[in-house]
């Protein structure tokens, strides 16, 4: 057996649902992954201790919330036909007109990093950790949907129009970079955009949505909303102006979505219940490192996020691996995203329901390795847990659970912990830790999952490399992967499908 260390993506096209969108490919050529700010220059920590400093009482992006909340139904109706209207001359840009406003939101972006890292911070508990590469990937998203609307311009034989209105409705766990990229990629592709940022985010959504306008985007094009009361969701939803809605939430949203309109073009990727499998050849020191990034960076509150690590064969009982997964986890101190020693920042709310659940009591069988801590009496504040002896069909194996605990099951074959991964409803992310490359291809080739990682974490993907989405219930709807080639297909009409881009 051979070594094998990069990290492993499937191609979108053999991994989604059918979307009867050609499958044409649009590199980007030329597009270049935008740097984190490295922490290793004394330069950039004095950076962020100022940004720290600025935190607590953040009132970025305050001004467009308030300016932009609708609390009547004439009032949505005039920001519906507005957008509407706009459509025409976005489009009659030209993807290179588009473009090159896209590549300009990008740079503003940039320019605005330390502000969107202060109001992630104040408003979403994000450490500068966690949200600087989230600042990068929105970037990204910016460069990459510039490119590939000229590309897909460019195409001949065909012929594809923008869908039209769309409404995005991102979530608060990633508040720049879920909302930048499907806006970005709607507005690349020549359509209006209504965003409805999450109402936990909407300051962080507010500062996004500002730099694109400054960059040229104008307003009427790209319309922000923040609505009072259910009645007025629904209405924007079910409004047959409104041509596509793009979610990422939970699959009980989409579910709530459809029920508001059964032919409702959606696009939208939804929940994670994520596993890392480990094997006896993985490098189990790394694995560690990994499956401690995965389950609790910004707390497990990411739908990539690992709530699983199943240990096959020999690993389930190795002292080494337990020994450093709870050294892993003793390195992330839970605390204010201010404070500069936290690596942990509070959940997005106090935990309730079924994760309040996952994070104080156990089924028959299981154990902690590490108990849940509560540190606030707000019940925001969790040191992680690792709870041990899941069973095959019991509820922590299948619940998405969205916070900072992970379970440990094990497994005496690759197979059987295939099987395990492949017994959950959803299929979002997927990792394995092995480093014999038999063990790699019969995984690779068994694992119903749409974005799979191969000794790495399963957090983070990185757009163009790691395009991500879906399967299974975390896929509803049209649409291909995120950050990659086919995105911008998913968001128009096409009449004859090209032959090669
Ligand atoms: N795209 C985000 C990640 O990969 C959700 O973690």
């Amino acid at each position: 057996a051979s070594i094998a260390s990069m990290p492993t993506e499937v191609p979108s096209a053999n991994r989604t649902q059918d979307r009867s969108a050609p499958a044409v490919a649009m590199p980007a050529d030329g597009f270049e992954n935008t740097p984190d700010t490295d922490p290793s220059l004394g330069a950039n920590r004095a950076w962020a201790d100022g940004i720290r400093s600025r935190m607590a009482d953040s009132v970025l992006g305050d001004e467009t919330v308030a300016g932009n909340t609708l609390s009547d139904v004439a009032a949505l109706d005039a920001v519906i036909a507005r957008a509407a209207s706009a459509g025409e001359s976005w489009r009659a840009l030209g993807a290179d007109g588009r473009a090159a406003i896209l590549h300009r939101a990008g740079e503003v972006l940039e320019q605005r990093r330390a502000d969107l890292l202060e109001v992630m911070g104040s408003e979403a508990g994000k450490v500068i950790e966690q949200g600087d590469p989230e600042v990068s990937e929105a970037i990204d998203f910016a460069h990459y949907y510039a490119e590939s609307a000229k590309r897909a311009e460019a195409i001949e034989g065909a012929t594809h129009r923008p869908v039209g209105l769309t409404v995005v409705t991102p979530p608060w766990n990633f508040p720049v970079a879920i909302p930048a990229g499907s806006t970005l990629a709607a507005l690349a592709s020549g359509s209006p955009v209504i965003i409805k940022p999450a109402r936990q985010a909407r300051r962080s959504g507010a500062v996004m949505i500002e730099a694109l306008w400054e960059a040229g985007v104008p307003r009427d094009v790209l319309q922000y909303v923040q609505l009072d009361g259910r009645e007025l969701g629904q209405k924007l939803i079910s409004d047959p102006a409104v041509e596509r809605v793009v979610l990422t939430g939970g699959y009980e949203t989409a579910e709530l979505f459809r029920s508001f309109r059964p032919d409702l073009p959606l696009l939208a990727e939804t929940s994670g219940k994520n596993a890392i499998i480990v094997t006896p050849s993985a490098d189990l020191d790394l694995a560690a490192k990994d499956v401690a990034y995965s389950a609790f960076g910004h707390a497990g509150q990411k739908c990539s996020a690992a709530s699983l690590v199943i240990l096959v064969g020999s690993v389930a009982t190795s002292e080494r691996f337990r020994r450093q997964l709870i050294d892993a986890v003793g390195s992330y101190p839970v605390g204010q995203p201010w404070d500069g020693s936290s690596r942990i920042g509070p959940l997005i709310g106090p935990a309730e329901g079924k994760l309040l659940h996952a994070l104080t009591s156990l089924e028959p069988g299981e154990r902690w390795i590490i108990e849940p801590e509560k540190l606030d009496d707000a019940g925001q504040m969790w040191r992680p847990g690792i709870r041990e002896g899941v069973a095959a069909g019991s509820p922590y194996h299948l619940t998405e659970y969205f916070g900072p605990v992970l379970g440990i099951m094990t497994a005496k074959t690759l197979d059987e912990a295939i099987g395990m991964v492949n017994a959950i409803d959803y299929g979002l992310t997927s990792g394995l830790h092995a480093l014999d490359e038999d063990e790699i291809a019969q995984w690779l080739a068994g694992v119903q999952a749409g974005n799979l990682y191969v000794n790495r974490g399963t957090t983070g993907a990185i757009v163009q490399r790691q395009p991500f989405g879906g399967w299974k219930k975390a896929a509803v709807g049209a649409g291909t992967k995120a950050g990659g080639p086919n995105y911008l297909v998913g968001l128009s009409d096409w009449e004859d499908a090209p032959v090669t881009a």
